[in-house]
Order: C-alpha cells, then sequence, then structure tokens
C-alpha cells in the first residue's frame, strides 16, 4: 500500500489498542470483562423520543436530503432550550448549526480555525479529538494541563508566549471528561478575556451539560457576557437523553464561526438525518424528568462506587458532574500498569489516565455506565484478586 498522508500518520497511536486486544482474547476463552472504560450509557433512550423517531421515519418527507444547517425546527428547538436552561438566547438563523454529534463539531471546527503550524490550546487530560482534531488540520495542539490544585482549571497564566503567539483558538470543557471538575468561581469570565486580549476562538464542549449532581446546576459558557464574541459552545444529546447511537448536536455561538462551520461542513456532509432532527427537537421540547431520572440513577452510582473503592483503600471521590470517577492509581503504579493489573487478574476494565494526554499520569477513569450490582462486582473482583 502506497504511504498514506503525513495528517493521518501523525495521529496519536490508540492507546486502547493493546487493551482491546487483551480483551478479545479473554472473551474468547469465555471469561466474563466488566468494561467500566467507556462512557456510553446504559440505560435506553427515553420512549418518547423513540416513538417521535418512530413516527417521522414514516414521513416520506424525512427520507430525503436534510438541510445541513439543521431544520428551522431543530434549531428552534435548540434555541428553546438554550432559553430555558441556561438564559442564553441564540438566534436559529445566525447562531445554530446541527451537528452529527459534539464529536463531528470538535474535529471539524480545527478545520475553520487552524491553518498549517497554527496552535490549538487544549485541556489535558481531556477528550482525545481534542488533540487529533487540531492534527487533522494541520496544526497541533499544546496541551493545558489540568491539576487537582487548580480544581483541573488551566492556568491562563502559565501558557508559553511563543505558544499563545501561534494559538487561534483554545478547546475547554466542563462539567469536564475525564476528572469530572465543574466550573464553581469565574473561570469563564477570566477565560473571555484572556481570549480577548489574545485573539483565541474559544470552543466550549457542554457535552455534560446536564449530568451534575449534589444540586450542582452547570452553566453554558455563554452566559458568560461577552462569551459570543470569542466562541462557541458544541452541545450534545448523548449523554442527557441516551442518544450516544443517534449521533445529534449542536454548534451554538458566535454568527461568524458559525456560518465559517456551515461553509465547511456543507463540503463534509450532508448533514442530520430529518427523523432524527424531529426526535431530537421532541427530547429538547418535550419532558426533562428523564434527564432528572439519569442524574439521580448516576449520583447512586457515583456514590456506591466511590464508597466501595475507598473500602479497598482507593482514593476516590465524588465528582459533580459526568459520567465518570477520576481516581488517583495506587504508589507504584503508573495508569497503563494499574489498568494492565486489573484487566489481567481482575477482568475489569477501566481506562488508563495517560490516554487523555500526560497529565493524565497517575489516575484512571472509571466510568459508572453500569448498574449497581456490576460495579460492587467489579470492586469486590480488585479487592479479592489484585494487590494493591
Ligand atoms: C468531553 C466529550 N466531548 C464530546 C463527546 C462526544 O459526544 P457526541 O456523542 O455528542 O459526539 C464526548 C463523548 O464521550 C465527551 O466525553
Amino acid at each position: 500500500m502506497r504511504r498514506f498522508s503525513e495528517r493521518v500518520e501523525s495521529l496519536p497511536p490508540y492507546l486502547f489498542a493493546e487493551i482491546e486486544r487483551k480483551v478479545a482474547a479473554k472473551r474468547a476463552a469465555g471469561v466474563d470483562i466488566i468494561s467500566l472504560g467507556i462512557g456510553d450509557p446504559d440505560t435506553p433512550t427515553p420512549a418518547h423520543i423513540v416513538a417521535a423517531l418512530a413516527e417521522a421515519a414514516k414521513d416520506p418527507a424525512t427520507h430525503q436530503y436534510p438541510s445541513n444547517q439543521g431544520s428551522r425546527p431543530f434549531r428552534e428547538a435548540v434555541a428553546g432550550y438554550y432559553r430555558r436552561r441556561f438564559g442564553v438566547s441564540l438566534d436559529p438563523e445566525r447562531e445554530i448549526n446541527a451537528v452529527l454529534g459534539a464529536k463531528e463539531a470538535i474535529a471539524h471546527i480545527c478545520l475553520c480555525l487552524l491553518d498549517r503550524s497554527d496552535v490549538c490550546l487544549a485541556s489535558d487530560p481531556g477528550y482525545p479529538v481534542y488533540v487529533a482534531g487540531p492534527l487533522l488540520a494541520d496544526g497541533h495542539a499544546v496541551r493545558l494541563p489540568l491539576v487537582p490544585e487548580l480544581g483541573f482549571q488551566p492556568d491562563l497564566e502559565a501558557i508559553e508566549p511563543a505558544a499563545l503567539t501561534r494559538a487561534k483558538m483554545v478547546f475547554v470543557g466542563y462539567p469536564n471528561n475525564p476528572t469530572g471538575a465543574v466550573i464553581e468561581d469565574d473561570f469563564f469570565a477570566r477565560l473571555v478575556a484572556f481570549a480577548k486580549e489574545h485573539d483565541l476562538a474559544v470552543v466550549h464542549d457542554n457535552a455534560y451539560a446536564d449530568i451534575t449532581y449534589d444540586g450542582y446546576v452547570a452553566p453554558s459558557f455563554l452566559e458568560t457576557p461577552g462569551a459570543k464574541d470569542v466562541g462557541v459552545e458544541v452541545f450534545s444529546l448523548s449523554k442527557s437523553y441516551n442518544m450516544t447511537g443517534w449521533r445529534s448536536g449542536a454548534i451554538v455561538g458566535n454568527a461568524e464561526l458559525i456560518e465559517a462551520f456551515w461553509r465547511l461542513k456543507t463540503n463534509m456532509d450532508s448533514g442530520m438525518f430529518e427523523a432524527v432532527q424531529r426526535a431530537s427537537a421532541a427530547a429538547l421540547d418535550g419532558p426533562q424528568d428523564g434527564v432528572a431520572a439519569l442524574r439521580a440513577l448516576y449520583q447512586r452510582r457515583r456514590d456506591l462506587l466511590v464508597g466501595a473503592l475507598r473500602a479497598i483503600g482507593l482514593a476516590a471521590s465524588p465528582p459533580k458532574g459526568t459520567i465518570y470517577l477520576w481516581v488517583p492509581v495506587p504508589t507504584g503504579h503508573t495508569s497503563a500498569s494499574f489498568t494492565a493489573q486489573i484487566l489481567e487478574q481482575a477482568d475489569v476494565i477501566v481506562s488508563p489516565g495517560a490516554a487523555y494526554g500526560p497529565s493524565g499520569e497517575g489516575y484512571v477513569r472509571f466510568s459508572l455506565t453500569l448498574p449497581d450490582e456490576r460495579l460492587r462486582e467489579a470492586v469486590r473482583r480488585i479487592e479479592e484478586r489484585v494487590e494493591l
């Protein structure tokens, strides 16, 4: 085969490849593996959303190419949700574009903002596409370490001047995957001021907007005065409505950036299946009790898992958001060695922190997307079979 593009060759190695190989071998040997590695909700999409899809799919008008911008009713549903949920007013014509999940938006926005050798400042640890997206746009990511001492917020003052000069954009996201951190201070206001000073576009990833605990309500970045001047927010239906397989979300905010995104996207794909757009509108406009039930479910699992992990000596603490626990590994381990050991000895999968960037070293991520009994069983196996 001929050589592939530098762009593709430059993508970081897939860090789960080795884990997947071991898992496949164990499963082939009939071993029962408990996977707390992936953040994919285990409960179904609420029935009224599925019914809306089924109904929409019967209408032949949904079978043709959809609008790339998203249908007007879909964009109005997003605007209505932002108004009710965040008190943020969005113009459905200029400030909203449908996306095929947050991931699509995160990857493609880099192509709108970066030229060769440009820099994207990216939270570290962070969602892996914050690094891969810039590479695919022939730029590169400069990582912003998130450390517990600063509440897993980047230290904006510590960014190297040379990187800042070349930086065109920054990726942040709260509630934060993988650390579970949330914003409870003026970080977004400081970020807006910083972005204005350095002429940066902010991309705020709000994929976990509604998955929060202990009464904490997560803000939109766009609530911050001046935010629309400097950036956009990526919003997803995946986690709030258990719709990861549906590929539905929106990019919202700065009108010029949304227009550039739309221009790019019209050359990349042909938009979101109209029936999925109608069902998404039903999700956003309809009853929100499913989201509340999901918060209660994950909060219960969070408390169960934190308690069980602490009881076996791991320093787990309860996050206020996301579907993950970010847990320091025992002394003497790296994130990869601890992950490998518990897979080997306990048949339990967690994600090694280093897979989310160098600042993730020293941690593993446990996902809350399994029933109570499987969570208990996972910890029981670690306790019984692994020497911590
Ligand atoms: C931080 C973060 N952003 C974006 C995504 C992608 O979400 P979507 O399913 O909307 O593409 C995920 C998925 O896990 C995520 O954790």
